[in-house]
């Protein structure tokens, strides 16, 4: 095992490490930089069938439903197709409108969690084309799937997902921008740039891991009594903001809840006082304005922030009580670079506490029971 672990104290920390591989691995072959195009065989053959659906419905569980929640901002901003995102486990009982012009992708990394499956065969049975997003080659819901994309992120041991969602964003980055290149809906020019940061990211990936490494290690350090935690972003990264508490919880059993920011006045304010950590994401490239207010709002009740910030970031920073600075990126690939310091700090925090990271207690790394 010792082996396996290359080194590091935990598959986790070299899952975390791994990811400008993994992210580079699953675009492979796949994004074709000076060519200008996409090469994406599982969709190749049914473009027309994401054209002309009435909607995509996107369905998962844990962190993969939180990879959907990208997805539907990535495929509507970029292909503007309709996209729901639905908890597998819901979506299968309640009764759901499915036609025959929906697509319906599913998002697993296992590839085998039961309320994803059984939400699949029944958008099968309603006659939607169902579409898989998998990591594990060959698993049932990869079977079942009319077509699908695999991430190649390799086997991910650590329970807490880590590498598996950010190689499950960089495959819904090439469909949305596959889609929208198809449709019209994205100009050449914006595709290329677009592309063109895409395949900068392992690079930047790299860079993040660098410069966040040893700064979130000495953050955690203060944080290992803590019993409660926020997490806030907006737009792209409120689903980040709920991935990074969900990783917290997980592993170091410290309550954690993602917001989107915004929504920090209808209720999470109440439970701010000096005691309350803060993760905000807090990106220059999306509603930065917006986030500067609320940390003016969070300081003038005295809760610690820890800003997630692009190098160089200046308004934020300068009231934050701990700054983590990233790579800058475009908006919609910021999810990928923030994911990084977000699973650090999770990780830090519950070695700190002593806690068993790679197998957490209760959690399975496929649930295969309802
Ligand atoms: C379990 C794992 C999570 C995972 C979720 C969905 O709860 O502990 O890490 O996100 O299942 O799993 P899947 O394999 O479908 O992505």
């Amino acid at each position: 095992e010792q082996i396996e672990k290359g080194g590091y104290e935990h598959f986790m920390l070299k899952e975390i490490f791994e990811q400008p591989k993994s992210v580079h691995d699953t675009m492979r072959g796949r994004l074709l930089v000076e060519e200008g195009i996409i090469k994406m065989a599982g969709i190749f053959d049914h473009l027309e069938r994401f054209n002309n659906a009435g909607r995509i419905i996107i369905i998962a569980c844990g962190t993969s439903w939180h990879a959907g929640l990208i997805g539907e901002y990535l495929i509507e901003e970029f292909a503007r197709v309709n996209v729901e995102v639905e908890y597998a486990s819901e979506f299968r009982y309640r009764n759901p409108i499915i036609t025959e012009k929906d697509v319906v992708i599913a998002i697993s990394q296992s590839g085998e969690t039961a309320d994803t499956m059984a939400a699949l065969k029944l958008a099968k049975e309603k006659g939607a084309f169902i579409y898989g997003i998998c990591n594990v080659v060959d698993s049932s819901i990869a079977r079942i799937t009319d077509a699908g994309s695999y991430t190649h992120a390799g086997p991910e041991i650590g329970v807490a997902s880590t590498k598996a969602f950010t190689a499950q964003l960089t495959v819904l980055s090439l469909i949305a921008l596959k889609l929208g290149k198809h449709n019209g809906a994205l100009s050449n020019s914006e595709f290329m740039s677009l592309i063109t940061e895409l395949d900068l990211l392992p690079k930047k990936i790299e860079e993040a891991l660098q410069s966040t490494h040893d700064i979130t290690k000495e953050i955690a350090k203060d944080f290992v009594e803590t019993q409660n935690f926020l997490y806030l972003g907006r737009g792209y990264n409120f689903p980040s903001a709920l991935e990074g508490a969900l990783k917290l919880k997980e592993i170091s059993y410290i309550h954690a809840e993602g917001y989107p920011a915004a929504e920090m006045k209808h209720g999470p304010i109440a439970l701010i006082d000096e005691n309350m950590p803060i993760v905000i994401i807090a990106p220059k490239k999306g509603h930065y304005d917006k986030l500067v207010s609320n940390v003016q709002e969070i300081k003038a009740r005295k809760g610690k922030v820890i800003a997630v910030v692009n190098k160089g970031d200046q308004q934020v920073s300068a009231m934050a009580d701990y700054v983590i600075e990233i790579p800058e990126t475009s908006e919609c690939f910021s999810p990928i670079i923030a994911a990084i310091p977000l699973q650090l700090l999770a990780y830090y925090i519950a070695v700190y506490r002593g806690a068993n990271v790679d197998q957490p207690r209760n959690l399975a790394k496929s649930v295969t029971v309802e």
